[in-house]
């Protein structure tokens, strides 16, 4: 049961703890976001998705669930949630939320009784394995945030599995009897009202059950991916899941699936077998990836970036593309992939065009739409996320620099995404009246919600323009996507075609003016400005322009 209304959807992205504070704890909750439905149905956005929103000790900010049924008391009651949902569904926006069923936290309940015994009702949830005869952990795989993938439990004698944070231990999902408990429980928050799930890590459900060690080279961290990622069972598990209960229900799902190829892809999102209706690729944000993963100062390049993701728009032309620069586990797409500082408002909405004017569902995270930029905390104590303090011990046990240590962070903390939602100049950035639970950004004085509803020519403004042509022109939607002017290192410039119809997508990801001239084989017809992010742009397109820095443009011919 399904008429695929997340194809022309746009999701927009909100982190729960830092959008809007309601009660002056200094953290975000539902009353909150109630309060900006308004906001957002302005933006025009169709779908909002919430990161975690369940009981949690917080080790991982939510991912570590200890109650699927209940709500973080810090977030609201069971009721505040439902008016929630009433107040966006009367909006005409729907809700997905966050299904973290690759682990849970190790205070649930499941865990608890698991970690008892061998043969108690739960004994079977979780991935426990006897140690080696000397003693040690069942193989080499290490973990996300650091240090050996398995702990060792007493009362058992033997070792658990944990992908992430050992307070995260991993589902056995070979275990009928707990893929029926996740189904109900997915099951029960539809019959709630919800509207689908994003889900957590979802391609790390099904483990090969000879957990081979992974090779010495591998990085010690994720190494766990030679046994856990598209493991042999994982389309299985999803199609159970589908015929189950996704299926019985008008919703929509997009899997975080790491460690993904595009070919990988198309089995989640190919329509013909049942499984997901999108996925999260991590190819784009892999290209300027070093020695510690993601900590690095390495700048992607242009090029790479458009192979890529020509790529997953070919390749995926039988399932579907989700399009994202930035989310909680990301920096800011503008510090990352644009221009920070001369050209931030230029790069921002250039960057939002090549991916709104692209195939699949968009997302946008919560500021991106504010052309919010990193943040430049002077502390290293002001950063509160795991993953970021294990690295910061790593690189320096590794003997790097504070500098480069402090470079890397600031370019790639998760953090970056996690800092309060700017409404305003004011103390407190309109967020809250009490201490927010993370410092705020600096630059909220000049970057924030008022001043770019009060500026026309703003981000926020561009973003909406972009949803509107996405709402108004169905060749956003269904046309097909055709790299043009493959070689230019400057320009990433596209075409879409439906019927006789054509939409000409031309971004310079350079500081520099660019002459820029249509390939021959690409049919230059003269085509009316949909779009620009200067604002006196030409109005016609005929093949050839003189573009300025990060000018990106749209072109639309019938
Ligand atoms: C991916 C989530 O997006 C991230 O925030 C979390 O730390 C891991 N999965 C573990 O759940």
């Amino acid at each position: 049961m399904e008429d695929k209304w997340w194809k022309d959807s746009v999701v927009y992205q909100i982190y729960p703890q830092s959008f809007k504070d309601s009660n002056g704890d200094g953290v975000g909750d539902f009353k909150g976001i109630i309060e900006k439905i308004p906001y957002l149905s302005e933006l025009g956005i169709d779908v909002i998705w919430l990161n975690p929103i369940f009981e949690s000790p917080l080790v991982d900010n939510g991912y570590d669930i200890s109650d699927y049924t209940s709500i973080l008391p810090q977030y609201g009651s069971m009721d505040d949630f439902k008016d929630l949902l009433d107040v966006a569904h009367a909006s005409g926006i729907r809700i997905i939320l966050d299904l973290v069923v690759n682990h849970t936290s190790n205070l649930h309940e499941w865990f608890l009784e698991s970690q008892k015994s061998k043969d108690n009702p739960y004994s079977d949830y979780y991935i426990w394995k006897d140690p080696k005869e000397d003693g040690s952990a069942p193989n080499n795989w290490g973990s996300t945030f650091g240090g050996p993938a398995w702990e060792y439990v007493e009362s058992r004698k033997q070792y658990y599995l944990h992908c992430f944070a050992k307070e995260q231990p991993d589902l056995n999902w070979e275990n009928p009897a707990l893929r029926q408990e996740i189904y109900n429980m997915i099951e029960s928050w539809f019959e709630i009202g919800i509207d689908g799930f994003r889900m957590d890590v979802i391609s790390l459900i099904s483990k090969r059950q000879d957990y081979p060690d992974a090779p010495d080279d591998l990085a010690y961290t994720k190494s766990y991916y030679v046994g856990a990622s598209n493991g042999p069972r994982v389309h299985e598990f999803l199609h159970e899941m589908n015929e189950q209960v996704l299926s019985k229900y008008n919703v929509m799902t997009v899997g975080e699936t790491p460690n993904t190829n595009s070919e990988q892809a198309l089995l989640y999102t190919n329509p013909e077998r049942n499984e997901l209706d999108m996925v999260f690729h991590f190819d784009h944000m892999h290209l300027d990836y070093g020695k510690y993963g993601k900590f690095s100062d390495i700048r992607y390049k242009m090029s790479d970036l458009r192979q890529v993701l020509s790529e997953w728009q070919e390749k995926l032309a039988k399932g579907w593309n989700s399009l994202y620069w930035s989310n909680h586990d990301q920096p800011r797409a503008v510090t990352r992939f644009g221009d920070e500082g001369k050209y931030r408002l230029e790069s921002a909405k250039m960057l939002g065009t090549l991916f709104h004017m692209m195939k699949g569902t968009p997302y946008i995270f919560q500021g991106e739409e504010l052309g919010m930029k990193n943040v430049p905390f002077e502390s290293i104590d002001s950063y509160q996320d795991i993953e970021t303090k294990y690295f910061y011990e790593e690189m320096k046990n590794q003997g790097e620099s504070e500098d480069y240590i402090k470079r890397a962070i600031y370019l790639k903390s998760r953090d970056n995404a996690r800092t309060p939602m700017p409404w305003n100049n004011q103390i407190g950035s309109g967020f809250s009246t009490g201490k927010p639970w993370i410092d705020y950004s600096p630059d909220n004085k000049y970057i924030n919600v008022q001043e770019n509803l009060s500026d026309d020519n703003s981000v926020f403004y561009h973003y909406q323009n972009l949803i509107k042509i996405r709402k108004n022109y169905p060749i956003v939607v269904h046309g097909d996507y055709k790299l043009i002017n493959k070689d230019d290192s400057n320009v990433y410039s596209y075409i879409r075609e439906l019927n006789d119809e054509i939409l000409y997508v031309i971004c310079n990801f350079s500081g520099e003016k660019i002459n820029f001239q249509l390939e021959e084989n690409v049919n230059a017809e003269v085509a009316d400005l949909l779009l620009s992010n200067y604002q006196d742009s030409p109005l016609l397109f005929s093949g050839k322009l003189e573009l300025r820095p990060y000018e990106a443009l749209i072109y639309y011919k019938k």
